[in-house]
């Protein structure tokens, strides 16, 4: 669900989450592997507050390996932990409460230490909307939890799930919001399908797409919709428009008079991208 932040929906964003943090160890960051920064949220290190956190690189699978790798690097040397994960497939999600009790281990030890009988660690997942909160919730559980809203505001009475015995996980995410005033922040929020459509135009979004994958991904390209061309320059328009006009005739996108129907073509584009059928696709390096 696409929403749209106001002022209003951040305070009260960040003011549920400061309140949850109250509960919990740890907090587990989810970003999106494709685009590390932009699924990031800005203000996350201050609305978190130094609480021990770890970072899911999630929708690995979708992600080019190799660059998610250098992403885990560069956390690691900000001091941040993390691990990439499928919360779809289920892919590395069961070592995510090994994780967790490895970066609490001074907290438990110190509680061994006082004869104290250790209880389960708790955790909440936080990120911006549509980057897997949800999902991940419903695996580490093992079953389907209620939709949660993705909306600030809209929460039910919270409950603990148990994942395995010694962790537990609020069952609503804190979801906070993306960088938005950054134009491009948005566009590939939109490509990856975080944004929706409604709020950009699919052309547009489209043509930013086909400018990004054309430098990075052009084989990748050309290989799904069997071009030949790639643009002479990729800060000539014309020629990007040119290369979104092939892959409409590639894939029968014709109007009345033989005109690419360019809205169409955008649809196939996106559609083909989001579901993984270029390949894996990383939009931002470390
Ligand atoms: P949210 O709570 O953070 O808002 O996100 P949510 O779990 O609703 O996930 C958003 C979309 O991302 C869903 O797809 C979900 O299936 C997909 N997703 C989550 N984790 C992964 C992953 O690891 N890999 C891949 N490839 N996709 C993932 P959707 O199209 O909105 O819904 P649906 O088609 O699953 O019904």
């Amino acid at each position: 669900m696409t929403i749209q932040w106001f002022p209003g929906h951040m305070t009260r964003a960040r003011r549920e989450i400061q309140e949850k943090l109250k509960l919990i160890d740890i907090a587990i960051e989810l970003l999106d592997a494709r685009v590390p920064l932009s699924s990031r949220n800005p203000m996350v290190d201050e609305i978190l507050q130094g609480k021990p956190r770890l970072i899911l690189l999630n929708k690995a699978d979708l992600a080019d390996a190799r660059t998610t790798e250098q992403w885990r690097t560069y956390f690691a040397d900000l001091g941040y932990a993390s691990l990439a994960i499928d919360a779809s497939t289920g892919n590395r999600v069961a070592e995510i409460p090994l994780k967790v009790k490895e970066l609490l281990h001074e907290k438990i030890a110190r509680q061994i230490n006082k004869g104290m009988i250790p209880r389960a660690v708790r955790g909440l997942i936080v990120g911006i909307p549509n980057v897997g909160k949800s999902t991940l919730i419903n695996r580490l559980a093992g079953r389907n939890i209620a939709a949660t809203g993705d909306r600030p505001g809209v929460t039910k009475g919270q409950q603990w799930i148990k994942v395995g015995t010694e962790m537990e996980l609020l069952d609503t995410p804190g979801i906070l919001w993306p960088k938005f005033e950054d134009q491009l922040v948005g566009y590939k929020l939109a490509m990856t399908g975080a944004i929706r459509e409604q709020v950009l135009n699919v052309e547009d979004v489209a043509f930013f797409a086909i400018k990004e994958l054309a430098g990075r991904y052009w084989d990748a390209l050309a290989e799904r919709f069997g071009l030949t061309e790639p643009p002479r320059d990729l800060e000539d328009n014309n020629e990007l428009v040119r290369v979104m006009e092939d892959i409409g005739r590639k894939r029968g996108c014709l109007m009345s008079g033989g005109r690419v129907d360019l809205e169409k073509a955008s649809g196939i584009i996106l559609r083909e991208l989001r579901a993984g059928n270029l390949g894996r696709i990383t939009l931002e390096s470390p």
